[in-house]
């Protein structure tokens, strides 16, 4: 079969395509083929993978201010689940990248559900983005079939696209720091249950280590389709370790997945900026 080709989509066909891509991943079409169409002409960029000549991933992103700077906002990127794990993402993100350099742009923003470990794995390791808030229940009632039953917490991250980090993060590969798990405090214990999903046995939120682990499940999509209730309180508790580090001066800094040789686990990394933060209690679960 031929390489993918990643490229800007153009003809209305295409577009429609993305219609279809999207109702495949997320159930309902989030943008529909006349945005895409515009947003490709007047300063956005609609991305397609394709392969013999089907677009199977999609990428749309629109001009947008933030913080009084002039940006991206890459609202959609989906991968038709057949052709995942194949470095489409990757590559649709680097062709965005340069393009949106050549347009003088130098910062690409989007959001991503913290619980979803391949894209944080993506975002995080392989782009070098860096999460910058921690929305609860972003979208309100999100008619995504991805998340059907969960609230829609968004971390926004911030892909800044000219900086030197993110250049040595493309160049280096995909890991720039050497953790060793066992000797950094967590913020959440875990443990397998009977059914084989992971679950908190604990939430430490005293913790003012430099670093600190945050353990999130590497299959939510599974956990949430068989046990909505421990997909929720998954949610819920992540929310509040997120919340509480990142109001105590924490950001992450990395994110170690089983590709980082962890045993098929997933932990982001948080690293403390600053001055101590104050102390709270521990909740037993
Ligand atoms: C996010 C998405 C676009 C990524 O597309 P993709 O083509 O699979 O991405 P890539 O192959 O470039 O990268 C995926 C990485 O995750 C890793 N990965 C796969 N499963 C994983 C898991 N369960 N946990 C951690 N990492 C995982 C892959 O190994 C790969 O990393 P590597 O290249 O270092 O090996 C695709 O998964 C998707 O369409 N998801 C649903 C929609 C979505 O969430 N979109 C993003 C928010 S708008």
């Amino acid at each position: 079969m031929s390489r993918p080709q990643i490229r800007l989509l153009r003809s209305l066909e295409e577009f429609r395509a993305c219609e279809h891509i999207q109702k495949a991943v997320w159930g309902n079409v989030g943008v529909g083929s006349e945005v895409l169409a515009v947003t490709q002409k007047y300063g956005g960029v609609v991305l397609g993978a394709v392969v013999g000549g089907k677009v199977v991933g999609c990428l749309y992103a629109f001009l947008a201010r933030r913080h009084k700077v002039l940006i991206h906002w890459s609202h959609i990127m989906a991968v038709e689940p057949a052709h995942r794990d194949q470095g489409l993402g990757f590559r649709m993100k680097l062709a965005h990248r340069q393009l949106a350099l050549e347009r003088g742009i130098k910062s690409i923003c989007w959001t991503y559900d913290p619980l979803q470990s391949r894209n944080a794995a993506l975002n995080i390791v392989r782009l070098g983005a860096r999460v910058e808030e921690y929305i609860p229940n972003c979208y309100g009632r999100f008619p995504s079939a991805i998340e059907r039953g969960l609230p829609s917490d968004r971390f926004v991250v911030n892909w800044r696209i000219a900086s030197l980090a993110v250049a040595r993060r493309l160049r280096d590969g995909i890991r720039l720091h050497r953790f060793r798990l066992a000797s950094l405090p967590r913020a959440n214990e875990t443990r397998l249950n009977a059914r084989g999903f992971l679950e908190n046995t604990q939430i430490c939120l005293r913790l003012h280590a430099r670093r600190v682990l945050v353990e999130i499940p590497w299959n939510t999509d599974i956990l949430r389709a068989e046990d909505l209730r421990l997909a929720r309180r998954w949610r819920v508790e992540t929310r509040k370790i997120f919340q509480h580090y990142f109001a105590a001066g924490y950001y992450v800094e990395d994110f170690l997945s089983p590709s980082a040789g962890t045993d098929a686990r997933c932990f982001y990394v948080l690293r403390r900026e600053g001055s101590l933060p104050p102390t709270r209690g521990t909740r037993g679960l």
